[in-house]
């Protein structure tokens, strides 16, 4: 792989932003091939690639997905790295889950893939968080609550007990499989130029086709992107005191991270999810605060943001989507400790604006989720001993 060395970086505390870098070769040869890197590309040898991915889990998240796009999925992930499906799909009148374990199943008496395939609702897991001393994520039934969010959550803790090192997610909605595997390789690429042990690596799509008057049209930024960017970098630039662009990927679904960060940060629910993010980030490692982690800020934590080539497809979820977008991404950038009035104001006349609020109303709340380091490993552990999917962990 070949990909340019990151031409700006913000620093916000310990935090580390570079700016959106290019891939301009997806493939670049055995280690000794020619064109070795100069000073504005790195190149990454496939071994290396390889080694990193050996240690990654990649999270697909499921809700009553087509069992092909899954399929197309995990054709596109390296065979190296460990898949994990977290599935909320219905149970019953028709039982989706059962349908999309055997077709993993049978996919894998032909690739031997190493995929674990998990419900939502396992009891034994939701039991696994509840002794673990993290009550958070459980609904009043007792199981893991709805939603994206909280099946990653689930899905980081399994990565964990797997021994893995870095941790990637990838929507089961992607109609592109050659797509699937440019998004692992940006992550695995992202993270053999990370200095830090504390590193994420988000996923600029650069382009995302559309039909418009019958014809074609590779729209390059979403309506959501174009807001939550805005405002995070309104942000950015409110504490450093130069107007600068540096966040292109406050929406990007498609990210990984080392399990060394994904244990430290706090999540919020819903679709606020990846901008929160960026907010965590600034409000733990930003240096406004007294430090949580000494040791992290030493460090520092690296953000890298890769452009992907392949055009982004995913199913279409109407107008409404939208808007629910946006309202969960300016909801945690509006209640963070870290947002000044002045920022706060803009988004309220935003959504005043957009009629996504009433005019007398205010954004109301997220929901927040503490950082996973809280849980007790090893009673997490002795929950899940016996059950099968446990058997890859150490
Ligand atoms: P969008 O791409 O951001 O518009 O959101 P999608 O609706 O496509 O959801 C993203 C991914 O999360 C898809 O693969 C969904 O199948 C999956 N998903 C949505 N809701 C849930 C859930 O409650 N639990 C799990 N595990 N996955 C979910
Ligand atoms: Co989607």
């Amino acid at each position: 792989m070949r990909i340019e060395i990151p031409r700006e970086a913000e620093r916000f505390g310990s935090n580390l932003i570079h700016g959106i870098q290019k891939v301009y070769e997806m493939d670049s040869g055995l280690p000794d091939d020619n064109g070795t890197a100069g000073k504005i590309v790195k190149r990454i040898s496939y071994d290396e690639l390889y080694e990193i991915e050996n240690q990654m889990a990649i999270v697909i998240p499921v809700k009553g997905e087509k069992i092909k796009l899954i399929e197309g999925v995990l054709f596109g992930i390296p065979h190296q790295c460990l898949v994990i499906i977290v599935s909320n799909s219905s149970r019953s009148p028709v039982d989706r889950f059962q349908m999309e374990k055997s077709a993993v199943e049978n996919y894998c008496n032909f690739t031997h893939k190493n995929v674990m395939v998990v419900h939502q609702k396992d009891p034994v897991i939701a039991k696994a968080f509840a002794e673990g001393g993290y009550p958070e994520l459980l609904s009043r039934k007792g199981l893991i609550k709805n939603g994206k969010a909280e099946g990653m959550l689930m899905a980081k803790m399994l990565a964990k007990l797997a021994g893995k090192k870095y941790i990637g997610f990838i929507d089961a909605d992607n109609y592109f499989p050659g797509a699937v595997h440019e998004y692992v390789r940006i992550y695995s690429g992202g993270f053999a130029m990370a200095k830090s042990p504390y590193s994420m690596v988000r996923v600029s799509w650069s382009s995302k086709p559309k039909i418009v008057d019958n014809e074609l049209f590779f729209a390059k930024w979403g309506r959501t992107s174009v807001i939550t960017n805005r405002y995070l970098n309104e942000l950015m630039s409110h504490y450093t005191g130069f107007e600068q662009e540096v966040i292109k990927t406050g929406n990007a679904g498609e990210h990984a991270m080392t399990l060394d960060l994904a244990m430290l940060i706090d999540y919020s629910a819903g679709y606020s999810v990846e901008p929160y993010h960026y907010m965590n980030l600034l409000e733990k490692f930003g240096g406004l605060n007294e430090p949580e982690y000494p040791e992290v800020m030493k460090k520092s934590v690296e953000i890298f943001q890769i452009e992907s080539r392949n055009p982004h497809l995913h199913e279409q979820k109407g107008e409404e989507h939208v808007d629910d977008m946006i309202y969960a991404a300016l909801k945690v950038i509006y209640h963070s400790q870290v947002t000044p009035e002045s920022l706060k104001k803009k988004i309220i006349r935003e959504l005043r604006q957009k009629k996504i609020i009433g005019p007398s109303q205010k954004p109301e709340n997220a929901i927040y989720y503490p950082a996973l380091s809280k849980i007790d490993l090893n009673k997490f552990k002795a929950v899940l001993k016996d059950k099968d999917y446990a058997s890859g962990f150490k």
